[in-house]
């Protein structure tokens, strides 16, 4: 039986890969798995320049056992995240894919030409979920235009590009065509979803991004419309995995690949878990191999 998969033109050897932003920059996650046995390491998004990211508290626990998070895209900048924890992450054997962010459509290109050349880097990820100073403000994913000037900006990384879009977008498939037509060959489905927190008791209230299991039913979806609107994209389907199930529904919905973010959390050995779970159901119904079951309720 063969778990292996491809995404675009990236083969990888198993279909489950850390989401951005919940598995660090580097090899955090080292002490509880082998990195090189995940289909992929995508590492939280990176921009030209280090950013802070919010205050804390950053993390809420919202209903149905989701999370709202606002840590916002804190990282120290790819010139440093090359000299510091790629090296970590590319002797470990993972294949990586770096996350990359802008507030401008040239600070993606900054950052991708920075990125060019980089070991072990499969893929680039072009995170459209931030701001676009260019538009007040306004997401890149809640435009076509925008993504796709954000992504064709990532060329220069001179890796595929996989676009990681937002479930807010109610145009997501037309989203998905623009970052297709600009270059993609994958797209993530999805980002979190728009959302807030109440503290009663404080009287206090946070806006952020919902994620986990609330999310799991939006990003399947997702990545359905996407499927039958673009049959031969690439895509990788992120939202409430937190066993091989929901991971099997997303692939079963037209995922090639798919991602733990929220889990990982609860259980810093979610994708390794998610992993197995998926193995042994493929085992056990004896598919033979993984691509079989992609798209197999799309
Ligand atoms: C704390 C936290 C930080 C995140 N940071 C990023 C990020 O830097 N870049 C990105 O593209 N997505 C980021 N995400 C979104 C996840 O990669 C993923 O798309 C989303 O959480 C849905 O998956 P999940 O339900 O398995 O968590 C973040 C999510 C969480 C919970």
């Amino acid at each position: 039986m063969t778990l292996a998969t491809t995404v675009g033109t990236v083969a990888l050897p198993a279909p489950v890969m850390t989401a951005s932003g919940t598995a660090g920059h580097g090899t955090e996650l080292v002490a509880y798995g082998a990195l090189a046995a995940l289909g992929a390491v995508v590492v939280k998004s990176l921009a030209a320049a280090p950013w802070p990211g919010n205050p804390a508290p950053r993390l809420h626990p919202a209903a149905g056992g989701g999370m709202v998070n606002h840590v916002g895209l804190q990282g120290p900048g790819v010139a440093a995240w090359r000299e510091h924890d790629l090296p970590g992450l590319a002797a470990s054997g993972a294949r990586v894919v770096a996350s990359l962010w802008g507030r401008t459509v040239d600070e993606f290109a900054e950052a991708a030409a920075l990125l060019a050349g980089a070991p072990a880097v499969v893929a680039v990820e072009v995170n459209v979920s931030c701001p676009n100073l260019e538009d007040r403000s306004r997401m890149f994913a809640h435009s076509a235009t925008a993504t796709a000037e954000a992504v064709d900006a990532c060329a220069a990384a001179g890796v595929p590009r996989w676009a990681k879009l937002s479930p807010n977008a109610g145009n997501l498939c037309e989203i998905a065509g623009a970052a297709l037509g600009a270059g993609a060959e994958a797209l993530t489905l999805v980002n979190t979803l728009l959302a807030a927190g109440v503290d009663v008791d404080g009287r206090r209230a946070w806006n952020g991004g919902l994620s986990g299991p609330p999310l799991h039913a939006v990003a399947l979806r997702a990545v359905r419309d996407c499927r039958r609107a673009f049959p031969d994209a690439g895509i990788v389907g992120v939202g409430g995995v937190a066993s091989g199930r929901e991971a099997l529904a997303l692939l079963m919905a037209g995922a090639d690949a798919v991602q733990v973010g929220t889990a990982t959390f609860a259980d810093p050995r979610a994708p390794w878990k998610v992993q197995g779970e998926l193995a042994r159901w493929c085992r056990r119904r004896r598919v033979r191999r993984l691509r079989d079951v992609v798209g197999a309720a799309a």
